[in-house]
Formats: structure tokens, sequence, C-alpha cells
């Protein structure tokens, strides 16, 4: 594909073909050599636990080009730490940060023309997979593990600027139960939530927001996204066992700390929407999707907020200084963004002699 043909800015979030992905298999008790390949397609076992068992996680995160021609990933060992999280969660080999960094920079490294250019609002979004790639017939964990890694460019997640959307309460369905596989990123929470997505685009809601599965008393999560709402200078986000540990919202909270909020993490009771001034949805696609509307169809409430249609200014504050960070705009003040330079991982300046020691480790 020649690149110049591609008009960035109207990219979609979809899947666009690029030249080379990274794959590698755990067998025998141990992880093999990571392989590059040129195949959009994999051959898997017709008994692969992966597929009957839903042994399977994956993660994304994204690549983004700077003003300085400098390609920057945003906190990808958090990305690394959570595909460990999920494989133990369904009981697979982990991967290793250490492994997961070398064939992200190897990905990003052989895809270098995908991607997109600095001020497109487009990026390049990695996906690394982990599945049971080995054969069972009875329900228990896979021997074999296929680790793979592929590429795509995906256009902004807003065309022409930050837009608040209408989300819906539901109140059908649950995507995950308290004790189950909620704060993991399995394909199993997706695949439950797809009747409750499914409903609220066809009652014309953007998204769906999953209330606690045990009381039905809390919000939980927001489609494929945390929730958050602010107040009094304060930024709250739900405390639940069944939600994914979002890492744009883990650093929205450090962002608003260092704006001078408060932060929160607790239950959010329904009720409490009617006091918040603004409420959004984070998330590593769209940052921030800020909320206009809230629907509850049991008490056909509407929670209201963007009444002028614009996003609040709280919220845009936040997403301007964590875009800023992501895309080298601003100074990397907290330490979260490696520079990737020629397949290569360069730590980014630090001020905090604590976080380099940590990056140290890490990378
Ligand atoms: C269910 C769910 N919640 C929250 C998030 C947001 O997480 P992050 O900010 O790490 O992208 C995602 C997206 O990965 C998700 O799928």
């Amino acid at each position: 594909m020649v690149m110049e043909k591609f008009d960035w800015e109207n990219l979609p979030f979809g899947y666009i073909k690029t030249d080379y992905n990274i794959r590698c298999v755990y067998k025998d008790g141990k992880w093999g050599s990571l392989e590059v390949s040129s195949s959009e397609y994999i051959d898997i076992h017709i008994a692969a636990t992966g597929l009957h068992y839903g042994q399977e996680a994956f993660e994304g995160l994204k690549a983004y080009m700077g003003k300085d021609g400098k390609i920057r990933l945003f906190r990808w060992e958090e990305n690394a730490r959570r595909m460990i999280s999920s494989a133990e969660g369904v009981k697979m080999a982990a991967v290793p940060v250490e492994m997961f960094g070398e064939a992200l920079f190897r990905v990003i490294a052989l895809n270098k023309k995908f991607i997109p250019p600095y001020g497109s609002g487009a990026s390049l979004y990695i996906r690394p997979l982990l599945y049971g790639s080995g054969a069972e017939v009875g329900v228990k964990p896979s021997v074999e593990y296929t680790f793979l890694m592929f590429v795509t460019p995906v256009g902004p997640y807003f065309k022409g600027g930050v837009t608040p959307i209408n989300v819906m309460i539901c109140r059908d369905f649950d995507r995950a139960a308290p004790l189950g596989t909620g704060n993991y990123k399995v394909g199993g929470n997706y695949a439950a939530s797809l009747r409750a997505v499914i409903a609220a685009h066809e009652s014309g809601y953007a998204n769906i927001i999953f209330l606690d599965a045990k009381e039905k008393k809390y919000i939980d999560e927001c489609g494929p996204a945390n929730f958050f709402g602010i107040k009094d200078n304060t930024y709250i986000t739900p405390k639940s066992e069944s939600i994914l540990n979002s890492i744009t919202n883990m650093s929205l909270i450090e962002i608003a700390k260092s704006m001078g909020m408060k932060t929160e993490r607790r239950p959010i009771p329904i009720e409490e929407l009617t006091s918040f001034d603004e409420t959004g949805a984070c998330g590593t696609a769209a940052v921030i999707s800020p909320i206009a509307k809230i629907f509850d169809p049991k008490t056909n409430k509407v929670y209201e907020y963007c009444k002028d249609g614009a996003p609040g200014p709280e919220s845009m504050k936040l997403y301007n200084k964590l875009v800023s960070i992501q895309t080298g705009d601003e100074p990397d003040e907290f330490g979260w963004v490696t520079i990737v330079e020629k397949g290569k991982r360069q730590k980014a300046k630090d001020k905090s002699k604590k976080i380099e020691k940590q990056r140290d480790r890490i990378i």
C-alpha cells in the first residue's frame, strides 16, 4: 500500500493491513523466540482452548508521532503488566514485560511507515494478543500458548474536535460478575457486553453504562471505558472489582491531582449522577468522551451535562494535558513516555529520580 494515499484524518477505528506482525509460541514450559510474519492469518488447532474455553487476553495501546519526528509510547509497561494479570486471570502462561517490550519495539520498527503524521490526530494502534493454542477437550488450561502483536493505523476518535456523547444505563444485562473476570482484558467480557452495546446503539445511544451486577446500585463500567464524574473540584471514579484498571484513568487521576483537584476512587451510586457538573468515559481509544446525557430506562430519568453542547472545562483540561504528554507537545513530567528510536527504546526525560529508577528496572 502506498502510504501517501492515506487520508489520515479520516481513517476509521478499524483494521488496515500493515506489513508485519510478531508471533511467539509457549511450549514445553517456555517461550520460544519472537518470529516476524507478513501473514494476516494464523493456523489454529481445531481443539485450541482459546477457541473453546475463552482462554485469551488482549491489550490495546498506541504509538504517537511527535512534532519532533519521534515516536512515543505511553506507559506501555502498564499494558504489559495488565496482560500478565489477564493471563493469570484465565490461567494462561504470562508474557514477561521484557518480551512484551521486545515485540512492541520490533513491530513498530517493522511498520514505521504506517505511523500517522503529527497533527493528523491519527495514531498507530497496537494490539497484543495471547491465546491458548494447545488442543484440549476437557475444560482445563492449555499447555501451549501463542502470543502475537499486530499494528494498524487508526484515525482520530473525534473527527471534528471532542464531542459529548449520550449514553444509556443498562438494565437488562451484566457485563461481568462481582467475582468474575471483569477486571481482566479477556474476550469473554466483550462478548458478554455485545447485547447491551447493540441495544444501546439501536436506541440511539453511543455507549452503555453497566451497573454493579450484585446490587444494581452503583456505576460500574462504561462500555469499553471507565467512568468518571467531576464536582466540587473533585475527580471521582468507580471502585469496583469487576472493571478494568484503565491506564488512561489512572493517568487522569495523577493529572487531576497535579492540577490541584481532589480525587476519589469509590462506589458511585446512580443517584449521585444528579450532582456531577461533568461526567465522561475514559480509555485509550478516545482518551476522554465527555457525556452529555445519561438515560436510565428503569426510571426514565435523564441526567444532563454539557448543556451548551460543549464538553465541560475540567474534562477538557484533563484531556488536553494527557494528549499533550502523549504527543510530546508538553514535557513528560510524570515519566510516562518512552521514545522509540530505530526499533529501540529510549527513556523520556523524567524529572523524578524515583520514576527513573522504576523505569530502569522495567526497561
Ligand atoms: C472494559 C474496558 N474498560 C476500560 C478501558 C480503558 O482502559 P485503557 O485506559 O487502559 O485503555 C478499556 C480499554 O482498554 C476497556 O476495554
